[in-house]
């Protein structure tokens, strides 16, 4: 074993050589517990797995361990983390719209139906063109993979063959996604619409076929159905859809739900057959434990049942919750109660940030509301719980916590190496000497920004460009 100690820069991009990491390691056991390591040792395999992780090791016991726990095939790099420096899992977005990176931020204040009419949807359409969408996604997945998402659960546009060069951009550029064509064929202009059910359905068996070409064995990438919403989506559609979902029970599914009052009450009146938007879509069996739900503002106590009972995952976006139509939060604390899975998602473009840090800020401000609201019946979330919200819960609602979301010892390396101090720390909140481990995480997640985030890692590859 040839140990190379001095933190010398080899990217694991192209070769996969054992790594480890020695310093301060911090991740979420739990929604409330954060552990915070100060002197923890992880082993990474050249498989991308973590194949030991010790919580409490001496620095002189470090090269010990590392004979004997390493291989011992090929060279081994390990990495000191020096004080101000650390890991964290890799963030799990949500829900992510892909082509609405060029258009984050416009739009602030309309109206649901009125931001996706006069914004999004004359937006999404450019991605007809394949060259304009490769462009675009390229940077979209840079512009992610740099503020630390590690997974994202995208919906693509409508465009199949947009939608496949996005899910072949994650591959190559190595973030780990699920990626959906985005189903509508109703209720948006001629220009951005399936042109029939028949079509939506053709062009997305189609493109679930190309993901599994890609990457047979769904390590990086995995197709995701994604009917837009039942407003976007006919009757035979949404049927043709829960059909496929029923013939691939491994094939997760997203969509927008209980979003906004303007939405509800359209969607009533198109689907008068129901009564709610639990039973819609449970109808057309695509509420299911594999469904990540986007915002849940909304439901009646019958619903909240439904997607209890269901073990629908819930993708909370409090950014665009209060910045398109009115100031929405969603009842998390809830949701936590009952058990539910609940993770983060940017939302970007409806919510005009696309870092998580910044969703879960946001996402502290509106449990924050909810706890005024209901005369503190509804706790504001902690600091801990919105860092678990931002990744073991995303990995849950993803379907992939046995995968990621934290570094347990057989889950695969996807995390942050976290820089808070020296001249490229950005502006983060200074540390100061006689700050403890808690504090500076604190800093970071209240003050830090993707200056410091130094590394990002998917499967043990070195992926921030
Ligand atoms: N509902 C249907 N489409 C969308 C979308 O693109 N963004 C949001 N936030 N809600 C939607
Ligand atoms: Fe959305």
């Amino acid at each position: 074993m040839a140990a190379d100690t001095s933190g010398l820069e080899i990217s694991a991009r192209d070769l996969r050589l054992e790594q480890a990491f020695y310093g301060t390691i911090i991740h979420s056991v739990s929604p409330k517990e954060v552990q915070i390591l100060e002197k923890g040792l992880l082993l990474i395999g050249p498989d991308g797995k973590i194949s030991l992780f010790r919580e409490h090791v001496e620095k002189s016991q470090v090269a010990g361990l590392l004979a004997h726990y390493s291989s011992g095939a090929g060279s081994l790099r390990v990495r000191y983390l020096e004080r101000g420096q650390f890991l964290i899992p890799g963030f799990v977005d949500t829900h992510n719209h892909a082509p609405q990176w060029t258009q984050r931020g416009t739009g602030r204040g309309k109206l649901l139906l009125d931001w996706l009419n006069e914004i999004t949807f004359p937006h999404e359409a450019k991605f007809a063109d394949a060259s304009y969408a490769r462009k675009t996604y390229s940077s979209c997945v840079d512009g992610f993979l740099k503020q630390g998402i590690t997974t994202a659960s995208y919906y693509g546009s409508l465009h199949g063959e947009a939608t496949k060069i996005l899910a072949e951009l994650c591959l190559e550029k190595g973030q780990r996604a699920l990626v959906g064509k985005c189903n509508m064929n109703q209720n948006s202009p001629e220009y951005c619409s399936d042109s029939s059910a028949a079509d939506s359905l053709a062009a997305t068996e189609d493109f679930i076929a190309h993901v599994r070409r890609l990457d047979p064995e769904a390590k990086t990438v995995t197709p995701i159905l994604t009917p837009r919403f039942a407003i976007s989506c006919d009757r035979e559609l949404l049927s043709g859809l829960g059909k496929i979902a029923q013939a691939n029970p491994d094939l997760p599914i997203q969509t927008h739900f209980n979003e906004a009052e303007d939405e509800i009450a359209l969607t009533k009146t198109l689907y008068h057959e129901f009564s709610n938007e639990a039973d819609l879509y449970a109808h057309y069996n695509l509420l299911t434990s594999r469904t990540i739900l986007a915002h849940c503002i909304y439901l009646e106590e019958y619903e909240l049942d439904q997607i209890q009972q269901r073990g629908c995952g819930v993708a909370h976006c409090p950014i665009s919750n209060t910045t398109i139509g009115g100031f929405m939060a969603a009842p998390i604390r809830e949701y936590l109660r009952r058990g539910l899975n609940v993770g983060l998602g940017t939302d970007s473009g409806g919510g005009f940030s696309s870092s998580i840090l910044d969703a879960m800020r946001q996402a502290f401000i509106v449990s924050k509301a909810r706890e005024v609201a209901t005369e503190g019946a509804d706790e504001a979330l902690s600091l801990n719980e919105t860092f678990y919200l931002a990744t073991l819960g995303g990995a849950k609602v993803c379907g992939l916590s046995d995968k990621v979301g934290n570094f347990a010892e057989g889950k695969e390396f996807d995390a942050l190496e976290v820089h808070t101090m020296g001249a490229d720390a950005g502006v983060i909140a200074p540390v100061e000497e006689e700050d403890g481990l808690d504090v500076i995480l604190e800093k970071f997640l209240m003050t830090g920004d993707d200056r410091n985030i130094q590394k990002v890692y998917v499967r043990g590859r070195s992926v921030k460009v």
